[in-house]
């Protein structure tokens, strides 16, 4: 009759497992506080526990109808400790002459099976998978070797700096050599909501500061609307509370373009936000503006 792996030891590699995968789910060991974790721990554990209470009846049982010398010899097998048991099945010699001494008791369905040792190139590959495995999780938890997301930081740390680079190889944007793009919108779009949102409310409809979206334009210094738009923001209006984000060193030639892109989309390619919709009156003078 074979030995049964002990309680404990099943509890244990349930609680590992179950470890491993929280931690492929929230990615963190924060569930260690969580009460659904422990929670899961305790049902296993019991589920075990119950498992391993059923497995005795049917030792038991099987014990009754051993022979005295059977019995002997089973219950000195069980006194060997469990890690010990393991170590010297897996270099037990195995025995060609006694059939029953490899025989796995089927119980119920009288199946013959036997026992038969792996072949030492297997186990030696299984044993090294398990070591390398250990050593793996192991660097994964504890070291930043090989470490995914300490690589993909490295990695993103280097791309940035070599964009750093790269605009500061580029010459600084003008009123010159700046241009409309519909890419440029997004970005334009949190200048505007950080810088000048307070004043031209949302969307630009106007409260301290005019109104950007409709066709009435105070400041009218440039032919085109987007020039128009980038020279204002850059150099501001003297005497009102608009200042020169640019000249004023705010907001780089990037920054100013990037706005005025927005700028300009809110006043050309959305419907103006009229006074009736809760927009700021008009202000200044209808503008006519050149294409660009
Ligand atoms: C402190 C309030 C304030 C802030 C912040 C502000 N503006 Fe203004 N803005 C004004 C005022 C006031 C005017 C009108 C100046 C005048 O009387 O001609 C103005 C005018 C303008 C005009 C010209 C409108 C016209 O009719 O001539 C543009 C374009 C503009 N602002 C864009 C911006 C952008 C883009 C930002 C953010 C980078 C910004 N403003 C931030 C107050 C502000």
């Amino acid at each position: 009759m074979r030995q049964r792996t002990p309680v404990v030891v099943n509890i244990l590699i349930i609680t590992v497992l179950l470890v491993i995968f929280y931690y492929l789910f929230v990615q963190s060991y924060s569930f260690l506080a969580s009460p659904y974790f422990w929670g899961t721990v305790v049902i296993s554990a019991i589920l075990a526990y119950i498992h391993g209470a059923i497995g005795d009846l049917i030792e038991n049982n099987k014990f009754k109808k051993l022979t005295a010398e059977e019995k002997a010899a089973y219950l000195a097998e069980k006194k060997i400790p469990f890690l010990r048991r393991q170590y010297e099945a897996a270099f037990k010699k195995q025995s060609d002459s006694h059939e029953k001494d490899i025989l796995i008791d089927h119980g119920f369905d009288g199946i013959m099976e036997l026992d038969n040792q792996l072949p030492k190139w297997w186990l030696g590959l299984f044993y090294f998978g398990t070591v390398f495995c250990i050593v793996y999780i192991c660097a994964y938890a504890f070291t930043d070797f090989a470490h995914p997301i300490s690589e993909y930081d490295a990695e993103y740390k280097e791309q940035m700096a070599a964009i750093e680079i790269y605009n500061q190889s580029q010459p600084p944007i003008t009123i010159e050599t700046a241009v409309f793009s519909e890419d440029n919108i997004a970005a334009g779009e949190e200048i505007f909501k950080s810088n000048c949102v307070s004043c031209h409310s949302d969307g630009g409809k106007g409260g301290i500061g005019p109104n950007l979206t409709d066709n009435f334009w105070h400041n009218q210094p440039e032919k085109t609307l987007f020039k128009n738009i980038f020279h204002v923001v850059d150099n501001g209006v003297t005497g009102t509370a608009m200042q020169a984000w640019g000249k004023n060193g705010v907001l780089t030639g990037t920054d100013i373009q990037n706005v005025a892109a927005y700028v300009y989309s809110i006043n050309q390619l959305k419907k103006p936000i009229t006074p009736k919709d809760g927009g700021a009156p008009p202000y200044g003078d209808e503008a006519h503006w050149e294409k660009q």
